[in-house]
């Protein structure tokens, strides 16, 4: 397999600028001989501070969301124009905050993924089912759906630039993980659905991360599975002591 894992941590809206460079510092130092790729996603207002830790090392730098729109009167709302000028790499889109508390419909979405990459940003888009979804045998058809209208108008060359996060909404700090299997045959999904949009070459190249309560005693199981290349990490990640071990698996 060509893939290589990718751990991100996204920091949600915790830690002063001093507590997020402390944290950056740290994870400078402790993934220096880190063999997989890494990405932090600060707090909008951290974003500098962190960008001038992480720079010219092996750590990217994230933003948690963007605006729809370049620029205008969007009174509260970044612009992909003020992520770049921090110097932003990659923009996490559809995390299901954003989808369930804050209304994000999949059509907002794509306009977002489509310009993100426009500006040249990476992006991780984010997909996963409700409990309820789940429970109603839905998840593969919400994970389809929202890939493929995430995507929608995103062109082959483009996808190269996109890794897609499964983080099933009943695992998101909860505590409850999905197992490797169910985790790993839902990826295994989204693999085919990618595949059927842009084919077999780029559905073996995606990189799907797993998101939704991984720890250090859970990341190796899920990553040691076939299609579960890395992880998006929420609560773990506000500690060097919890991320470290997720990130130097294996
Ligand atoms: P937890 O790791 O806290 O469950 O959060 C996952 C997540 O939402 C990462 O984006």
């Amino acid at each position: 397999m060509s893939r290589s894992y990718y751990i991100a941590g996204n920091w949600k809206m915790h830690k002063t600028r001093a507590e997020a460079a402390e944290l950056a510092t740290a994870l400078v130092k402790e993934l220096r001989d880190g063999k997989h790729k890494y990405l932090v996603a600060p707090t909008f207002t951290a974003l500098e501070t962190v960008g001038a830790i992480v720079k010219r090392t092996n750590i990217l730098l994230g933003a948690q969301n963007c605006a729809a729109e370049e620029q205008g009167a969007h009174t509260g709302e970044v612009s992909v124009l003020q992520l770049k000028d921090l110097g932003v790499q990659a923009v996490i889109l559809g995390h299901s905050e954003r989808r369930h508390t804050y209304k994000e419909d999949d059509a907002l979405i794509n306009k977002k993924v489509k310009l993100a990459l426009k500006h040249g940003f990476e992006v991780i888009l984010c997909v996963g089912e409700l409990l309820e979804e789940r429970e109603a045998g839905k998840a593969e058809a919400v994970c389809e759906t929202q890939t493929v209208k995430g995507l929608e108008g995103v062109t082959a060359e483009e996808l190269s630039k996109i890794t897609i996060a499964y983080e099933p909404v009943w695992a998101i700090g909860t505590g409850k993980t999905a197992t490797p299997e169910d985790a790993d045959a839902i990826h295994a999904y989204i693999r085919k659905v990618v595949g059927k949009l842009y084919g077999a070459d780029a559905a073996e190249k995606i990189i799907i991360q797993y998101g939704g309560s991984v720890k250090a005693d859970n990341a190796a199981l899920l990553m040691a599975k076939e299609n579960i290349d890395g992880a998006l990490v929420g609560g773990a990640a506000l500690k060097p002591d919890t991320f470290v071990p997720i990130a130097k698996f294996g």
